[in-house]
């Protein structure tokens, strides 16, 4: 009992970068940090010291990053939060999870990049001049994407791949696309096309034409239609908003139907609902899959070096384009994040690293 109130203690003693009172950084570099949680205005554009890889990592010179719902809520002052990040504040102050820019060292046991090479990748802290991360979470950048384009990938178009792969869609086959103009939408509608499936897109009015651009067959106008009261089946229901019961959206599966369900917590909900909603999707989810031909998929990213190539190509050859709504400068990452927070977001919102 006493070593469980020790550790508690002691989480909840703990500090992080901006509580240390030393001198100026000896080798600065320009980074977002978030000291403690709250609203956009807790970002604030700092001087650190610049990471050093260890022997597994490379370390980047930033030129693009992107912002993703995981930022979002990351910041936000909700106890689930401050459970997994934090108790009192933040214990790890970094922001950023997409990146693209120039490799400026290595460590000793790195294989596959080496100084200069342009990559695409994953990182912890992508909001910065420098940042360090592991090879298997890094491409090689196309090379006729900018800088901008290639860092809308990672996270976004993981997520868009890997989560239709769990819908195992063959071509032809009829796939919904729920949230379908957001960072992860306008992916998923991209490469559900690209793998042969007839794509319905539900978004909101103004969206129509974008979804319609980037190849929907269908467009399903969800402030004027619910799709889950409509006569037709789906295949495949990618669900990025999470905002119809199981029983509704089984309703509008074929009988072998699989519903991959990507937003579990559900966009825009209060943080009481949106705990709920996530036990309440794990929960059935399992159930349900277990004791009906249709499956609904709790979908979960995984960092793999494949994925991250296999997107690459998809952008080499134009079968995804990126849609990037709004480019900022990193000092106004703030500004870019209260719109994030919004929801409703045409596709990725980029900022730029000088
Ligand atoms: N499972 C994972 O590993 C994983 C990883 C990353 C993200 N995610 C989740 O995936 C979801 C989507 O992420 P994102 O980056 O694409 O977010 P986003 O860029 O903020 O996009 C949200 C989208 O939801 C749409 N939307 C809002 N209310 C809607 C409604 N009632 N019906 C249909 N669409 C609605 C918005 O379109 P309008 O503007 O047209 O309303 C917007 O396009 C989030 O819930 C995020 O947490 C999961």
């Amino acid at each position: 009992m006493l070593s469980i109130v020790a550790v508690f203690i002691a989480y909840w003693r703990s500090t992080n970068d901006c509580d240390s009172k030393t001198a100026a950084p000896a080798h600065p570099m320009k980074a977002i940090r978030y000291c403690e949680y709250g609203s956009a205005d807790v970002l604030k554009l700092q001087n650190v010291e610049k990471p050093v890889p260890n022997d597994d990592q490379v370390l980047i010179k930033v030129r693009a990053t992107s912002l993703n719902a995981f930022d979002a809520g990351v910041t936000r002052d909700l106890w689930l939060v401050r459970l997994f990040f934090g108790l009192r504040k933040p214990r790890d102050t970094r922001l950023g999870q997409d990146l693209a820019g120039q490799v400026e060292a290595v460590g000793k046991n790195v294989t596959q990049f080496k100084t200069g090479d342009e990559v695409f990748g994953l990182c912890r802290g992508g909001l910065a001049e420098y940042t360090c991360t592991r090879e298997r979470a890094l491409a090689i950048k196309p090379p006729n994407l900018t800088f901008e384009q290639a860092a809308s990938l990672p996270l976004a178009g993981l997520v868009a791949l890997q989560g239709l792969r769990e819908g195992k869609i063959q071509p032809g086959q009829k796939v919904l696309i729920n949230g379908a103009t957001g960072g992860v939408g306008t992916f998923a509608v991209q490469i559900a096309k690209s793998l042969g499936a007839e794509v319905t897109a539900v978004c909101s009015t103004r969206n129509v034409d974008l979804v319609r651009s980037i190849g929907a067959d269908h467009v399903i106008d969800y402030t004027k239609e619910d799709f889950t009261k409509s006569d037709q089946r789906y295949d495949v229901i990618f669900d990025n908003v999470c905002n119809h019961s199981f029983a509704e959206r089984g309703r509008v599966l074929t009988p072998k139907g699989i519903c991959v369900l990507v937003g579990i917590g559900g966009a825009g909900v209060k943080e009481g609902q949106a705990v709920g909603r996530i036990v309440n999707n794990l929960f059935t989810a399992r159930v349900r899959s277990s004791f009906t031909n249709q499956k609904f998929a709790v979908y979960g990213i995984k960092t793999n070096k494949q994925d991250l190539t296999t997107l690459g190509d998809l952008a080499q050859t134009e079968k995804i384009k990126p849609v990037i709504e709004r480019t900022y400068k990193l000092g106004d990452a703030p500004e870019a994040m209260r719109y994030l927070a919004e929801g409703h977001a045409r596709g990725k919102l980029v900022l730029t690293v000088p």
